[in-house]
């Protein structure tokens, strides 16, 4: 399948773009209940929710709640060659800090920069003190298991691991996209910050297009790799452990960000109750119509595998390229 040309946010208008006030208005607001929002905005508390509905997260090694407890780590370090710490309450990747190996006393993070233990203990003492937490509140930090990234993606993203965004409303995943780091969003794949986002057909988990700071690109900028014919595997079980976010969080309306890790398969890394409008244009489609056909429905089934079949069926692009691309 080829990339279509450039669409004109004026023809993308005409295929049911949400826009930012109308996904605050009418599907935030209105799906999303306020006392269901730390389920999503506490990390700790996403772990523990997804995991009883069935989501699989990466393990969680251990919380430091305390400055206490983060000064008397040293013991508790013992045998963890790779880990990840982050504050329970972060956001855009800030506080995070991983870990790829030991050298005798240093800490060896992703870039190959070395910390030494006094540094490691500094970095969780700024996070509980709510250095990275969201209005400076005290948060507490979370330690957990190294994603090792299937490496089907290992051309694909520039250092960070390569995520798999799902938009779910209602419990219906409604549309996908793969996001990949590169050199400019220094490893993390954020799409503000130059991550390449990735359109992928909801049916088949396929890339049909693919941008970069709002603009459609072909090749990795980095590695020069196709971003055509992307397939990515476990397909199905991505849709499914995304539909499934909806049991665990009870928000109408989110984004569940996923990774694929070579030895566990699909993880769950976060949920998100406001996720970004871009994932429309690396899709070329709009999601209102998409939104409206859920909409409609009679009632919510409430069998994740069943909304995952009708998802499968009705959002898939396959042999609507014509009418969809211009
Ligand atoms: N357990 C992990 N293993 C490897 N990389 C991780 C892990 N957790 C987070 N990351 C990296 O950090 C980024 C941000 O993590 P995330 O949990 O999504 O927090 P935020 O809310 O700050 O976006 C991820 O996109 C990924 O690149
Ligand atoms: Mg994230």
């Amino acid at each position: 399948m080829k990339f279509p040309g450039w669409v004109s946010p004026f023809v993308l208008h005409d295929k049911g773009i949400l826009g930012m006030n109308r996904r605050n208005i009418d599907y935030i607001s209105a799906y999303n209940e306020r006392r269901y929002f730390p389920n999503v905005d506490d990390k700790l508390k996403t772990k523990l929710i997804a995991e009883k509905a069935g989501v699989s997260v990466p393990e969680l090694l251990m919380v430091i709640r305390t400055q206490r407890e983060a000064e008397s780590i040293t013991n508790r370090l013992d045998g963890l060659q790779q880990f990840v710490l982050k504050p329970a309450h972060g956001s855009g990747g800030k506080g995070i800090l991983i870990i790829m190996s030991r050298d005798g006393e240093m800490f060896v993070k992703g870039n190959g920069d070395k910390l030494t233990l006094q540094a490691l203990i500094r970095h969780l003492s700024n996070i509980i003190s709510g250095l990275y937490s969201l209005g400076g509140r005290t948060d507490v930090a979370i330690m957990e298991m190294l994603v090792n990234f299937d490496p089907v993606f290992s051309d694909l993203s520039y250092e960070g691991v390569p995520d798999v965004r799902l938009i779910v409303f209602r419990g219906y995943p409604v549309m996908g996209m793969l996001r990949l780091a590169t050199k400019a969003s220094d490893g993390k794949a954020n799409l503000h910050q130059g991550a390449i986002g990735v359109g992928l057909d909801l049916a088949i988990g396929e890339s049909v297009g693919a941008v970069q700071y709002d603009r459609p690109i072909r090749i990795h900028p980095d590695s020069g790799a196709a971003l055509e014919g992307i397939s990515i595997p476990h397909w199905r079980t991505l849709l499914l452990l995304s539909a499934r976010c909806y049991e665990a969080s009870k928000l109408g309306y989110l984004g569940a960000d996923l990774v694929l890790d070579k030895a566990r398969g699909p993880l769950l890394l976060e949920l998100n109750a406001r996720p970004g409008l871009t994932i429309q244009v690396a899709n070329e489609s709009g999601l209102i119509p998409r939104l409206k056909k859920i909409e409609a429905l009679d009632s919510i089934s409430s069998d994740p595998e069943q909304r995952v079949d009708y998802s499968i069926q009705h959002f898939s692009k396959r042999g609507k390229s014509a009418d969809l691309f211009v």
